[in-house]
């Protein structure tokens, strides 16, 4: 067990979202469906991140699991 997440990818992953659809955010880093939760992270004292689309849009998820506005990317990944 261990809190600090593992680090998928130091970039995000762009994603066509589609409006009302719902989508769960790998917390963890584990998924190795990126940037989604596979299951990955039973065990781990993780857990997904639920993101509710608000329009049909191209958002940027977090692939090191490192920024503060997750489930979306704020340039945190620069820095690891
Ligand atoms: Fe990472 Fe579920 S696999 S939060
Ligand atoms: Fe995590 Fe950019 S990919 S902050």
């Amino acid at each position: 067990m261990s809190d600090t997440p593992h680090i998928a990818q130091k970039a995000p992953l762009p994603i066509e979202v589609t409006e009302g659809k719902t989508y769960f955010w790998c917390s963890c880093g584990k998924s190795q469906n990126q940037p989604f939760c596979d299951g990955s992270h039973k065990g781990s004292g993780f857990e997904p991140l639920k993101y509710t689309a608000e329009a049909d849009k191209k958002v940027f998820f977090c692939g090191c699991k490192h920024s503060k506005t997750q489930p979306l990317c704020d340039g945190s990944h620069k820095d690891l």
